[in-house]
């Protein structure tokens, strides 16, 4: 497959590559350390069209295709993997299922508030009980005259203490297992819905990670999103485009890692040279250089089959796994080749690795995601 850059994904590419320079790169340090939400960046990023790209136009988003989405996430993670997180979960996790499952009603709603209404979005699926077994979800939605009453808690949701709409799955029918769960649009505002705990994180510490409570939360009927029972299909339909998301920021974390390791190793010297002289660190470089080129690959290659409408899942999933591991492994190399101020904070490279750890982690762990693609091998 090739991969020669259409002129709008060239253009989409240079100007989030410029905003991630100018306006990401100055403050990422600090939003790591204060744990802050880069909310004016993200108020930028609504004024680029960069959230909600997909969405069409007559939605009012910028109808861009797969690849510039995961490109966007790409660059911006290449600097700071908080910010990509908050666009990847906004654009594939919220806006995505909307587009693909809503009504017209909804997708004119929800879709022009999402971008033009500058609304963030979230996804909540996972439960306390309830991780990688996504299935065994005990958050119970009842339908009561012209609405839904959904009861239960939803945990790590990114962009969860800021999100206006949340995609939520919830059970409708507990006697039919995963064609019991039903998906739902959930607004903030709506009566019973409540922001638990905001989750202390490891890395990614400007993406806002919370638990949603729902306390006999009033949902609208018409916020039925698809049909009473096809909320586990939506879920894992949307996480298999999510994890293209997810994959490009393992890709974009790996590439910024290396670019600071080489602007190092140049200018330090010892044993009388730079250091990037060494052979031990220009194989290092290299293996690096093969892994991104690969992961990226598989990436670019998830995201042309999705916009594609060809089947994708198995694709994805290589893609999230490797350059997630990837981004784990070389963080931690490039860390290596630092020494003592890699350690520190005087640099990137100790945020970058904490940074890394998760995209093998959430959207489905490792574990999840060889699961996914041995499904595929016809094994059974
Ligand atoms: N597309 C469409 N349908 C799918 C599908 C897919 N990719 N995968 C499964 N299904 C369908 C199956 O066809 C099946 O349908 P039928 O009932 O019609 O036969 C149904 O779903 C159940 O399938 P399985 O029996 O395979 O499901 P399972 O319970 O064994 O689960 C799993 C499989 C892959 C482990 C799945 O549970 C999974 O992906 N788990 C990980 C969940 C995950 O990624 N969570 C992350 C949440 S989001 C997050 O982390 C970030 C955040 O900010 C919120």
């Amino acid at each position: 497959m090739e991969f020669n850059l259409s002129k709008e994904q060239a253009l989409v590419q240079k100007m989030v590559r410029e905003f991630t320079e100018n306006e990401v790169k100055p403050i990422a340090a600090e939003t790591d350390r204060t744990c802050e939400y880069p909310r004016e960046n993200i108020e930028k990023l609504f004024r680029y069209g960069v959230m909600g790209m997909c969405v069409p136009k007559e939605y009012g988003g910028a109808g861009a295709d797969d690849l510039s989405a995961a490109i966007a996430v790409e660059e911006l993670s290449k600097v700071c993997a908080s910010t990509g997180d908050i666009v990847a979960t906004h654009n594939g996790l919220c806006c995505d299922p909307i587009l693909r499952n809503g009504t017209e009603a909804q997708k004119q709603k929800y879709l022009r508030m999402l971008t033009e209404g500058r609304k963030v979005g979230a996804f909540a699926l996972t439960e306390p009980n309830a991780g990688s077994d996504a299935s065994k979800g005990t958050t119970t939605a009842v339908l009561e005259g012209d609405h839904y009453v959904l009861n239960g808690s939803k945990v790590f949701i990114t962009n969860g203490y800021v999100a206006d709409v949340t995609v939520v799955f919830a059970m409708t029918d507990p006697s039919k297992g995963t064609r019991g769960i039903s998906a739902f649009i959930v607004e903030s505002s709506f009566p019973g819905y409540s922001v638990g705990k905001h989750e202390e994180k490891m890395g990614l510490h400007g993406s806002p990670t919370a638990e949603l409570v729902f306390t006999d939360c009033i949902v609208p009927k018409e916020n039925l999103l698809g049909k009473e029972g096809q909320g586990f299909k939506i879920a894992m339909q949307t996480l298999d485009g999510g994890r293209i998301g997810i994959a490009a920021q393992g890709l974009g974390i790996a590439e910024g890692a290396v670019e600071e390791a080489i602007n190092y190793t140049k200018n330090r010297v010892q044993f009388g040279k730079p250091i990037s002289l060494f052979q031990n660190t220009q194989f290092t470089f290299a293996d690096m250089k093969v892994a991104i080129e690969a992961g990226r690959l598989l990436t670019y290659q998830a995201a042309t089959l999705k916009t594609a409408g060809k089947p994708f899942t198995t694709e994805a999933a290589m893609a999230k796994l490797f350059t997630s591991e990837n981004a784990m492994k070389i963080t931690t190399k490039a860390l290596q080749m630092f020494g003592g101020y890699g350690y520190t904070k005087d640099y990137p490279m100790e945020r970058m690795m904490r940074d890394a750890k998760i995209t093998e982690i959430y959207e489905g762990t490792s574990e999840v995601q060889r699961i996914v693609i041995a499904s595929h091998m016809g094994l059974k």
